[in-house]
């Protein structure tokens, strides 16, 4: 019978026989896939192994540091973090196309991680997270491209390693569960999906670090208030947008003219669909007072209730 200890030490021991005594590389983006895969990968080959973690920039607050806490201080790999976030913010100044920004990001992502694989010498082998599902549905979505998604898998062919994929029988739901039998912590583990370019898409229009600023400590309290509510492995995503306008409003006897907020936050099974997550008012109405009250700028808050489709469950 198929238990997940049995799979485990059959997967290490293949990685082991693959690999010899040789240098592999993982792309550790933090989400779940890459993450269980790397701890995979280190549990078989240990100090062989390298991972290289590229903080753009356009993180949600504490991302950055949780990871490298996890990865650099628990399971001690050897951990590249790289700081691209001025490379990242100088190149998609004054740019407000989703699809140019995607783009943006996408390529300086690869160039980002070209430059560190060649710092590192002799790399035989780079380690993906693709699950089973990615496999099957690659064949079918890639006709149809509604949005550009960026992730590793795009990498140019320059970078010609062979691949390790260790997950790639694996449904979500057993990666998480090798996640937690691996030693990571539930917030890898159950970890909401996060779009390769980040905040990026959630600051509307032109970036700048004032705005990123803002969609990040919304994002924290929102985040906080659905863990406080019991809500965060019921609804699919929930996240903030800064859409790019401004509204009257009035705080003490002033008026103000001053940013919104989005909130959304979705049901779904596969990211395809989605529904409005109906999150209850009172918890809906904490996060509105502060998000007001502890976010500079914002003086309104407006909740997303449209279903996917007709709209995407990212504003960008
Ligand atoms: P949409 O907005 O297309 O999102 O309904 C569906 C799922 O895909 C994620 N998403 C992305 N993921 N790169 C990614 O890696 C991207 O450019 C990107 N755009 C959207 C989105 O967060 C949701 O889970």
């Amino acid at each position: 019978t198929w238990t997940m200890e049995h799979f485990i030490d059959e997967k290490v021991e293949e990685i082991r026989q693959i690999v010899g005594d040789r240098k592999v590389l993982c792309a550790l983006s933090g989400g779940v896939d890459s993450s269980v895969a790397a701890a995979l990968v280190h549990k078989a080959i240990g100090d062989q192994l390298y991972c290289v973690f590229v903080d753009h920039g356009l993180l949600r607050k504490g991302e950055a540091d949780g990871v490298t806490e996890t990865f650099s201080k628990d399971f001690h790999m050897n951990f590249i973090k790289v700081d691209a976030k001025d490379r990242f913010l100088t190149k998609l100044e004054g740019v407000s196309d989703p699809e140019k920004k995607r783009k943006i990001i996408g390529n300086e992502f690869i160039y980002v991680f070209e430059e560190e694989a060649g710092k590192l010498k002799d790399i035989s082998y780079l380690v993906q997270g693709t699950l089973y599902t990615d496999i099957v549905e690659s064949g079918t979505h890639s006709a149809q491209t509604i949005k550009s998604h960026h992730n590793v898998g795009g990498l140019p062919e320059r970078m010609m390693f062979d691949l390790i994929e260790p997950l790639n029988t694996l449904f979500k739901d057993e990666v998480r569960l090798l996640g937690s039998e691996l030693g990571l912590p539930d917030d890898i583990v159950w970890r909401q999906p996060f779009p390769g370019p980040g905040l990026g898409i959630r600051v509307l229009g032109s970036i700048t670090e004032e705005k990123l600023k803002i969609v990040r400590e919304s994002d924290a309290i929102l985040r906080e208030e659905i863990a406080e509510a019991g809500l965060d492995r019921d609804i699919w995503q929930y996240f903030t947008v800064l859409p790019d306008i401004r509204s009257v409003g009035v705080m003490g006897d002033a008026r103000t003219y001053d940013y919104c907020i989005a909130i959304r936050a979705v049901t779904s099974i596969d990211g395809m669909t989605s529904d409005w997550a109906r999150i209850p008012w009172d918890v809906l109405e904490k996060i509105s007072t502060r998000i007001v009250n502890q976010v500079d700028h914002i003086n309104r808050v407006v909740y997303d209730v449209t279903s996917k489709p007709p709209s995407t469950i990212e504003w960008e």
